[in-house]
């Protein structure tokens, strides 16, 4: 049931007698909660914020809206993790509820210095008559973990040419200069981001929007991340109103990277090449990378998108973030890899296949599960298509596959179980033109992220398959495919 805006913006202190329990126990019975993935313990998660390493330890945000699985009043709900892979949770990070931030702190991103943590995130205020004001806000955690807000916001104004769209600041350090990036509006409702730069984190100075090859891309970006990576300078946001064109951009919003040279701070000018997506699965929105203390990029993102219904909302939850995975650049383009602790996940039993299909379908003794890690190698020697179907039953499976014919890699969920987002279509494809194929799945019980010859193509879904669907399939068709695999349980 969608709830009424009074409902939507009302603070975790207001619910109803009762009702956050009944939330829970509605979360409770849900046979879709994650057993490896950070979701929220009610209510709906959307994006990565604060994304950072401070004091030993990696601290991880999320957009947080308690009561329901609309839009609502947003908090940052606060995570702490050693290793990147166990996560515990620190509570409310930062909630909403000042003149700044009156309807919701939204997304955002920390930064340490001098010895405390900087956290610059966007207060949505609404007036009397539902007009937004975006507002730029501080709040910064100290050496035990205390996080206060700063009385009055950082930014308060939106500068001449741009609209209310105007959020989702991301920081970094350069030399004595500090900068952030804003996810922005022009009035001619065109998206784009601009800069700003500060030499003490309290005062900003407007430099001017990031001058990008792509003046009319989309009517909005949202969640700019800039960052250098092998001296190259990579522009990361999630651009809304992009057409479907070919295999791209066919989920509701998109999320890519463009790369080039540095960004030039004085002139605001990133000369880059084409946008890519980041990935090619029906649920990735958001993402936000941090340097971690060995100098990897590490990138999260939201395993979900907006304005879209999912299967778990009357269980009165939704969504998940996806596992962090290691960003490094080969060939002008991004590589995006699962981070070796992940591996700690994995428990003692290990199963092993190598066999050579011809024109069929098998299974094998230890293939099965819910939530696991899978890793293939094929080589295809004459057949048409190679693919894995798993989360499988009599009535229902999720399908990976390469097409040596149409020489693309699919997935389709068009089986997977309860349906999601359908009129955006089942199927995501992408182009492949090489014989041998490593796909590296992590399935947990209503995800599956999938990575291809380590990263250099990731499908990222949602699905919802019925708890005893927990079959694995190889296949091959029309001729002999030759593929070893390896899995472990995570359960
Ligand atoms: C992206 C986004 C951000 C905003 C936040 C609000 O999903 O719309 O632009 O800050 O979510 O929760």
């Amino acid at each position: 049931m969608k709830m009424t805006r009074e409902q939507k913006y009302r603070m975790i202190e207001q619910a109803e007698p009762g009702e956050i329990a009944s939330l829970e126990e509605k979360v409770e019975q849900c046979h879709w909660r994650q057993v490896f993935h950070i979701q929220p313990p009610t209510g709906l998660l959307n994006d990565p914020n604060g994304f950072s390493y401070y004091q030993g330890e990696y601290h991880l945000f999320y957009q947080w809206f308690p009561l329901g699985t609309d839009h609502g009043m947003k908090y940052w709900y606060h995570l702490k993790s050693k290793d990147l892979v166990t996560w515990n949770s620190a509570g409310i990070g930062i909630a909403p509820g000042d003149y700044f931030d009156s309807h919701g702190a939204y997304s955002g991103s920390a930064l340490e210095h001098e010895g405390k943590l900087y956290m610059l995130y966007t207060g949505n205020a609404r007036d009397e008559d539902w007009i937004r004001h975006p507002y730029q806000c501080m709040a910064v955690m100290d050496e035990n973990g205390h996080i206060t807000k700063w009385e009055h916001p950082v930014i308060s104004n939106v500068p001449e040419g741009y609209t209310d769209h105007f959020r989702d600041p991301k920081l970094w350090k350069d030399g004595n200069s500090f900068y952030c990036v804003i996810g922005a509006q022009r009035t001619n409702l065109t998206g784009c981001a601009v800069l700003y730069r500060s030499t003490d984190l309290r005062t900003w100075q407007f430099e001017g929007e990031l001058c990008t090859g792509l003046e009319s891309f989309g009517y909005m970006w949202e969640c700019p991340d800039y960052f250098e990576l092998n001296e190259a300078g990579v522009l990361v946001f999630s651009p809304q109103g992009l057409e479907p064109s070919g295999d791209e951009n066919h989920n509701i919003y998109q999320s890519g990277y463009v790369i080039g040279k540095p960004l030039d701070t004085g002139t605001r000018r990133l000369e880059h090449g084409a946008f890519h997506e980041l990935d090619r699965g029906f649920d990735f929105y958001a993402p936000q990378t941090m340097i971690d203390p060995q100098g990897r990029r590490i990138m999260v993102a939201w395993m979900g998108l907006p304005d879209i219904e999912y299967p778990t909302d009357p269980n009165g939850w939704a969504h998940c973030l996806t596992l962090p995975r290691e960003l490094t650049l080969h060939e002008g383009k991004l590589l995006q890899r699962p981070i070796p602790e992940l591996t700690t996940l994995r428990r003692n039993r290990e199963d092993r296949v190598a066999d050579t299909l011809f024109s069929e379908s098998k299974t094998y003794e230890g293939f099965t599960g819910t939530a696991y890690e899978l890793i293939c190698e094929v080589d295809l020697l004459s057949a048409k298509v190679f693919g894995i179907e798993f989360r499988a039953s009599e009535t229902e499976k999720t399908v990976i596959k390469y097409n040596a014919v149409s020489r693309k890699l699919v997935l389709d969920r068009s089986q997977s179980g309860e349906p999601v987002a359908t009129s955006y279509g089942e199927v995501r494809q992408c182009s492949w033109d090489k014989d041998h194929i490593k796909l590296h799945l992590f399935v947990d019980t209503s995800s599956v992220e999938i990575f291809v010859n380590d990263g250099e193509e990731v499908f990222t879904s949602r699905i919802f398959p019925h708890p005893e669907s927990d079959e694995i399939r190889f296949f091959a068709d029309k001729g002999e495919a030759l593929f070893q695999a390896v899995k472990w349980d995570f359960t």
